[in-house]
Formats: structure tokens, sequence, C-alpha cells
């Protein structure tokens, strides 16, 4: 069995090489290769391949593991280790040449569902930037060679906070509300639209919180890890009106209860 460690080794050399062939084919031009849950949640031909190209190199380094990546069937695996896997993060950003994206590699645990897993490692690679971020259960949180730590207190002149919405134009009205009442202990509000960033960026005390609606699997396992490991705290509440589409929160332990009462709201 590998150590936490070495699965992290992994994640970050896979996700680095995805990034940068996810670069190169941005810089070359990018197809939009179909329309998914709804017009403005695309997939490009690069999402595409980029997957595959992670999923060929963990076949070849660990067969019998299971994999769930955005873009392609589920596996499950034999070694009871799930590779969680969004090629491009950040899809629209991506497409329309705004370089916040990310190559999400996160490696967990037990049944290959949120919240039942444990996460073991995981790498966010913001490829426009070079920025590498991982972590390795036990091992701490890091960028390159820097170890991450939260935010342990706001600025006095409040929070700095990130959120995303939704590509379902009927769940809009909904998050709106939610900044409404988050927007009282905020500094600021950002919504850079890459989930794995804006985690990575908690974890690198950039932001001091994020709160999100209906993130997938893909989205968040890597990043939670990531601030779980710099000192913050991630959590998910399913709510009445749709379960299927829970709310997650990441902060550091100041002023996480906060911000989840506020996101969750009355
Ligand atoms: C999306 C991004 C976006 C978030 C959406 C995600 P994708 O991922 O993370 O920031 O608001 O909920 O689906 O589709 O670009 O990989």
């Amino acid at each position: 069995m590998a150590s936490e460690q070495q699965l992290e080794a992994l994640a970050v050399d896979i996700a680095r090489q995805a990034g940068v062939l996810a670069r190169r084919r941005r810089s070359e031009g990018v197809s939009i290769a179909a329309t998914k849950s709804s017009i403005a949640d695309i997939v490009t031909d690069a999402d595409r391949e980029v997957e595959a190209l992670i999923r060929s190199r963990l076949h070849a380094e660990r067969p019998g593991d299971g994999f769930l990546g955005e873009e392609s069937d589920a596996a499950q695996g034999t070694t009871g280790i799930t590779w969680v896997v969004d090629p491009i993060d950040g899809t629209v950003n991506y497409a329309y040449g705004i370089p916040a994206y990310g190559v999400s590699i996160a490696v967990v645990r037990g049944e290959a569902r949120p919240g039942e897993w444990e996460g073991l490692a995981g790498a966010v690679f913001s490829p426009a930037t070079g920025e590498m971020f991982h972590a390795a259960r036990g091992a701490g949180a890091w960028m390159d060679g820097t170890r991450l730590s939260v935010n342990e207190e706001p600025s006095p002149a409040g929070a700095l906070l990130a959120t995303g919405f939704g590509y379902d134009p009927a769940t809009h009205a909904g998050d709106l509300a939610r900044v409404a009442r988050v927007m009282p202990m905020a500094r600021d509000l950002r919504r850079i639209g890459a989930a794995s960033l804006d985690l990575a960026y908690v974890a690198a005390g950039r932001f001091d919180g994020y709160f999100e609606r209906g993130l997938q699997p893909w989205d968040h396992a890597a990043g939670a890890l990531l601030v779980e490991e710099a000192g913050g705290r991630f959590a998910r509440a399913y709510m009445e009106d749709n379960p299927g589409r829970p709310l997650f929160v990441a902060a550091g332990p100041a002023i996480f209860d906060s911000l989840f009462a506020a996101a969750l709201g009355p």
C-alpha cells in the first residue's frame, strides 16, 4: 500500500503534466465540444483530452484503483481507493480565456461518495500561474515549498469571502439571497469561477471563507483536504428544498460557524 505522501507525489506529478497540456491547448485555441446541463455548462475538447491523459497515467501507475471524473464514466476499483478528478475546473473561464482555472486531482479511501470517503491526498494546479497546491492527510497543505495555513482571524474590516453560482439559472435567486445574508460579515466578495481554486485560496489564507451550493465531488475533493490540512474546516449541509444540491462551506475556525449559519439561512 502506497503512503499518503506517495499518493500526493503522484497526484502532483500528474496534475502538473495535465496542466501543461491544458495550457498548451488553450494557447492553440479552444473549441466547444458539447453542452452539459445548461448552455453555460460547457465542456471543451481540451477537458476531455486532459481527463484522458490523467486517466491513462493513473491506469498505468495504479491499475487497481477506482476513478471518478467529470468527463468520463466512473470505474470501481479493487483497492478501496478512488481518484476523483476534474481535468479543467473553471471550464467557462478556460473557454473565455480567463486564466482562473485549475486541474484538481484527489485520492480518497472508502465509498466513492462525498461525505463517506476519507481524503488521502490531493493536488490543485493552476496552469496559468504555475502554482501547485497539494496536501496529504496528516502531513499538511503546501504550495510548492511553503506550508499553508488558513487565516486565524479576518481583518477588522471584515472577511474576504468567495462564492460561486451553479450553471442552472433557476438557482440564481437563491444564490443571490445567500450572498445578501452573508455580506454583513464580508469586507468584499470574490467569484472567480473555479471551486478548486477557491478552496485552495482558503487554505492559503487568500480568502477567509468560501461558500457555494451544488458542487460536484470533483470540484471539491482535493480542495477540501487542502483546507482541512491547512487548519480550516470544510462541511456540507443537505437542504430540504433540494437535498441533491448541498451547501458547501470552507473557512478558518474563527468564522466558520457564523459563515455556515449565514449561508444556510433561516
Ligand atoms: C465549476 C466551477 C465553478 C462553480 C461550479 C462548478 P467546472 O466547475 O468550479 O466555479 O461555480 O459550481 O461546476 O464545471 O468548470 O469544472
